[in-house]
């Protein structure tokens, strides 16, 4: 039991560019440009939609003993993801209930003695955010009456979720997705192994449309087309290869190229799917050279690589790709209206040792590469954007995941 408070946003903003912008929006095409520019609507898609979503922060590895601790950015926002002494792992808003300083200026580590210790004052909060001493307060002071703020957290087959909702979307598709669809990667005892920060001058917006479709992946991502059947279009991808197919059956993985967002989701809810799609022949994994780069997870532990892997995505921020060998959490992060990050945590099997089983240059070589040539084109993108005649262009098939995502968010908007 916390005395923790929860969080209650002040009342709603109004924005003038919001309405002018989803009266210019038409169906089948890109946003707006005042989508990827207007700081109202930046406001605004915080609010009711990125902060009022389930959001992915890491894995319950990253918090792995009590005083265990990482900070996450989003929107202007820090959260301090940590383990308490009664082992639940909580998301505090990082912000002193004194005058408002940040309370940890760490990315990552243990607390002292269990304690979070403002730098301004001293004021001093447990792990579970309750304030336990304030220096020189009058007698009457309720230190009860001031722990840190804390969003809600659900852990996922090991990922940690944490939504700023005071009343939080559904999380019964999520569970759904994952059960079906992530179990057999063995999240749930996985090791974190890795943690990247990509630093993008862009819109978060363009950053998830670049996320959601492949049209791009044969232009601009030479390895990752080689490697990765989903780089070409649909109708070549599963279920054409029927070795996959029959391997993935003996693992109970759903076949196909499976979009459950509508089927899981349900009315006002975010999102929840997994696509399957092959390697391509001689790699097994996410690798340079296309061997394993880390002992297999799961259910896949005792026999083979299946010659697959899954994206699986949740809400507009939050996606995974898994390969047997190793999981990786994408997580996009917007930060203010034309800067975004993508954070890349790395999961492998919860017995590897880094150096004899696995090498974290060969682990994160594939998406680092990826990341930093998404990086490049996203920004390219922004750049077009901002110019004067930027008209929005029209989405080819490849990219119908990116436009039922600008769709979902139009729809999201279009009720304020
Ligand atoms: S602002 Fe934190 S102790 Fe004063
Ligand atoms: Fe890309």
């Amino acid at each position: 039991m916390t005395m923790t408070k929860p969080l209650k946003f002040s009342k709603s903003l109004k924005s003038d560019a919001l309405q002018k912008a989803l009266a210019e929006y038409r169906p089948g095409l890109a946003l707006p440009r005042a989508f990827y520019k207007d700081p109202d609507i930046f406001q605004l898609d915080m609010r009711h939609h990125v902060l009022a979503h389930w959001h992915c922060a890491g894995h319950v590895s990253m918090v792995k003993n009590p005083g265990d601790f990482f900070t996450i950015e989003i929107g202007g926002e820090s959260i301090i993801i940590t383990r308490g002494s009664d082992n639940e792992v909580r998301g505090l808003l990082n912000m002193c209930r004194h005058r408002g300083s940040r309370v940890c200026n760490k990315s990552e580590g243990h607390a002292k003695n269990g304690n979070f210790v403002c730098p301004y004052h001293a004021w001093t909060y447990d792990c579970s955010g309750e304030l336990q001493r304030a220096r020189l307060m009058p007698a009457d002071f309720k230190k009860s009456d001031y722990g840190l703020l804390q969003v809600q957290t659900r852990v996922a087959e090991g990922m940690i979720f944490i939504t700023f909702a005071e009343n939080p979307l559904g999380f019964k598709h999520i569970d759904e997705t994952f059960s079906k669809s992530a179990k057999v990667y063995g999240w749930a005892t996985a090791k974190f192994a890795a943690r990247r920060t990509y630093v993008i001058e862009a819109n978060w917006k363009l950053v998830e449309e670049n996320y959601q479709e492949c049209y791009h992946c044969g232009p601009a991502h030479q390895e990752y087309s080689l490697r990765h059947t989903f780089a070409k279009p649909q109708a070549e991808r599963v279920p054409g290869d029927t070795a996959m197919c029959a391997r993935d059956e003996a693992l109970g993985i759903p076949l196909g190229d499976v979009d459950a967002a509508n089927e899981v989701a349900e009315p006002g809810q975010e999102g929840a799917d997994c696509v399957r799609s092959a390697m391509t022949n001689g790699y097994v994994t996410g690798s340079r050279d296309g061997k394993p780069v880390a002992p297999l997870m799961g259910d896949f532990k005792g026999k083979d690589y299946d010659g697959g892997f899954s994206f699986i995505d949740v809400g507009p921020t939050a996606n995974f790709v898994a390969y047997p060998d190793y999981t990786l959490i994408y997580r996009t992060v917007p930060l203010t209206v034309d800067k975004t990050i993508f954070e890349l945590i790395w999961l492998v099997d919860e017995h590897a040792e880094e150096g004899k089983d696995y090498k974290v240059d060969d682990l994160i070589w594939m998406w680092d590469y990826t990341s930093i040539e998404d990086k490049g084109i996203i920004e390219m993108n922004q750049a077009g954007v901002n110019s004067a005649f930027y008209e929005p262009g029209p989405y080819t098939p490849m990219e119908v995941d990116a436009q039922r995502y600008t769709q979902y968010y139009i729809d999201t908007m279009s009720k304020l």
